[in-house]
């Protein structure tokens, strides 16, 4: 039994922030950003804007393209780091699709390499679990956890929603051709937003009895990034993650029709194309427009490569996601 990729669809939030205006409230210009990272515009959900609903519009789109009605969906892995419910968001985005089989709805929390964990996790589902039609979505809003007066973070992320319906079929039309998953849990300190402070630990008198109860709630910190450490980190795992996971599908950088990285940094992009021998051409990348959208940064762009004619049935895509964790992973797929 194979799996393969039948539809995409994406969302994005109406309100864009361009470099000049980020410009007016932190010290920072159209020219460095563009030059270090790629990135001009990014978009960034409003006040009353939906994540959930951005996710769903995208899901719905996905279903569509695939002509596959939401009765249909057998699984929902909804991947985000930003939910808008501490207990998950998935089962709320089966609701606002209407499926009404009450499919199994979760939430994978992964960052910037949710998506392809997803992906992953959808291939085994469907190959040993029986499944149909799982839709993947890689979805998040960091700009809610941005420290907006942090130049060298908040320049980077916008939000979006992208997603793909994987489908059961025959072994020969197989569209996931192998993986390569990983963490580091030691370099979780060059990336996190963590919460404050456990709150809990005052609580407890030194004879263990409870003093100061109730407890506050706690909160979840800005982003916290040394973004250098994280530059260093990605150009060196993920050529390693795609060489691989080409090797154990008998390929080379040069069978594949286009890389799709997760979009954090065009430099980065570059990076891991040239060490790949992958020219320009056959490389993906709408980062310009959208900034670094973690997990939603591949199906966005995958959506629109798809729409624009770019990629076509049948080519072969090496993805690879990497980021807060630390994870990282790579899939090569074939549209
Ligand atoms: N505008 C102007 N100047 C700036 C800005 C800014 N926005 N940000 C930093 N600078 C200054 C610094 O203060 C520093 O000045 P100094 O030399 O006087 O001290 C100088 O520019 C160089 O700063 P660096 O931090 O060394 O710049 P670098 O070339 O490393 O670029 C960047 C920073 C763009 C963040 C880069 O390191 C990067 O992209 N890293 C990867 C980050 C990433 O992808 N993170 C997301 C991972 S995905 C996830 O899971 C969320």
């Amino acid at each position: 039994r194979g799996c393969k990729l039948v539809g995409c669809g994406s969302a994005v939030p109406g309100l864009q922030i361009s470099n000049d205006d980020l410009a007016k409230f932190v010290d920072t210009n159209d020219e460095w950003i563009s030059v270090r990272t790629g990135i001009r515009n990014r978009r960034v959900l409003s006040g009353k804007d939906s994540l959930t609903d951005l996710a769903a519009e995208a899901a719905k789109k996905a279903l569509e393209m695939a002509e596959v009605d939401p009765d249909d969906v057998d699984l929902v892995l909804m991947c985000t780091s930003t939910p808008e419910d501490l207990f998950g968001s998935a089962p709320q985005i089966q609701k606002a699709l209407g499926c009404k089989h009450n499919p199994l709805a979760y939430d994978i929390t992964a960052a910037c390499s949710g998506f392809v964990l997803g992906l992953v996790s959808a291939a085994c589902y469907i190959r040993g679990g029986g499944f149909k039609n799982v839709l993947v979505i890689g979805a998040d809003a960091l700009s809610r956890y941005v420290d907006w007066t942090d130049r060298g973070s908040c320049i980077l992320f916008g939000d979006a929603a992208g997603a793909v319906l994987v489908q059961a079929c025959d072994s020969e039309e197989d569209g996931l051709f192998s993986f390569d998953l990983h963490s580091d849990g030691e370099g979780q300190r060059h990336l996190r937003a963590t919460i404050t402070e456990n709150e809990a630990d005052h609580v407890l008198g030194t004879n263990g009895s409870a003093v100061g109860f109730p407890p506050k709630n706690p909160s979840y910190s800005c982003i916290q990034m040394n973004g250098k450490e994280v530059f260093r980190f990605a150009v060196r795992v993920v050529p390693q993650s795609i060489e691989y996971a080409l090797e154990k599908a008998g390929l080379t950088g040069s069978n594949i029709d286009w890389l799709l990285l997760h979009q954090a940094n065009q430099r980065i992009i570059d990076a891991v194309a040239t060490r790949l021998e992958v020219p320009s051409q056959r490389v993906i990348s709408n980062l310009a427009n959208y900034g670094n959208t973690s997990a939603a940064s591949i199906p966005l762009a995958l959506d629109e490569a798809v729409r624009s004619g770019k990629v076509k049935v049948g080519h072969t895509i090496a993805a690879a996601g990497f980021g807060a964790g630390l994870t990282w992973g790579s899939a090569i797929i074939r549209w």
